[in-house]
């Protein structure tokens, strides 16, 4: 546990609609543009936090998170958004809470590598803070939203997961129980900075052949309701 005042929390989204309530809500100053991305600081109940919209991908999130660690000093990195469903228990509107976080698209199997995993560190799926899950959990459930909520693996790629066969393909090969493009690529960096990180995401489609309709119904609602549980969680940081 840390000293209250030491805790500073970046929270990450990749798109507008992802960080723009947490923008509002924290009075943020001007932002500071970095790598093309504005940093906005601001404040949750008195409690300091960085917001940065890093665009799509999984180079842009391990930028924004660096420069997190790096030049705003923050304490603890949240991945607020969307993502698609790769399990059937998880649908629509529901929350992801992540234990790890795997790059599904790391392929080094020709050197005798499992799929997902770093060749010569062994790495494979990167552990979430058992703390901030717990806490993001908390904050889930007092929401009240009328949400499944679970916790699982999130596998992430530079890939939009729009047939049923890649689905199937990363549903059994890893695991995992929702797909996205950002959150691995944050977990690597804060796992090399000794960094604590969670990933919450609301389902926006089922990663299929009916995610296009889906995902431009449902990702605006979805991810709000990832930003508002973001909002409550912050400020039950220990
Ligand atoms: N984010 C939201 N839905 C997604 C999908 N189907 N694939 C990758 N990232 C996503």
């Amino acid at each position: 546990m840390k000293d209250c005042s030491q805790i500073r929390i970046g929270i990450i989204g990749a798109m507008d609609e992802e960080v723009e309530l947490l923008r509002r809500e924290a009075a943020a100053e001007t932002p500071v543009r970095i790598a093309d991305m504005d940093f906005c600081e601001g404040v949750f109940d008195g409690r300091p936090v960085v917001i940065a919209k890093c665009g799509v991908g999984k180079v842009n999130a391990a930028i924004c998170a660096q420069i997190m660690i790096t030049r705003f000093q923050v304490s603890h990195i949240i991945n607020t958004g969307v993502a698609g469903s790769l399990d059937t228990r998880v649908r629509i509107g529901d929350l992801v809470i992540s234990t790890d976080a795997v790059q599904h698209d790391m392929d080094v199997t020709a050197f005798g590598c499992r799929r997902g995993e770093f060749l010569y560190s062994g790495l494979f799926a990167f552990p979430a803070d058992e703390g901030l899950r717990r806490t993001a959990r908390a904050a889930a459930e007092e929401s009240g939203a009328d949400i499944g909520i679970f916790e699982g693996r999130v596998c992430s790629g530079d890939q939009f997961i729009a047939s049923r066969a890649q689905k199937e393909d990363i549903k059994k090969t890893f695991d995992g129980l929702c797909c996205e493009m950002e959150g691995a690529a944050i977990a690597q960096v804060c796992h090399l900075n000794h960094t604590p990180w969670v990933i919450l995401r609301a389902i926006s489609d089922c990663a299929d052949d009916s995610e296009e309709i889906s995902f431009n119904l449902f990702a605006k609602s979805a991810a709000q309701t990832s930003a508002r549980i973001v909002r409550a969680f912050v400020s039950k940081v220990e």
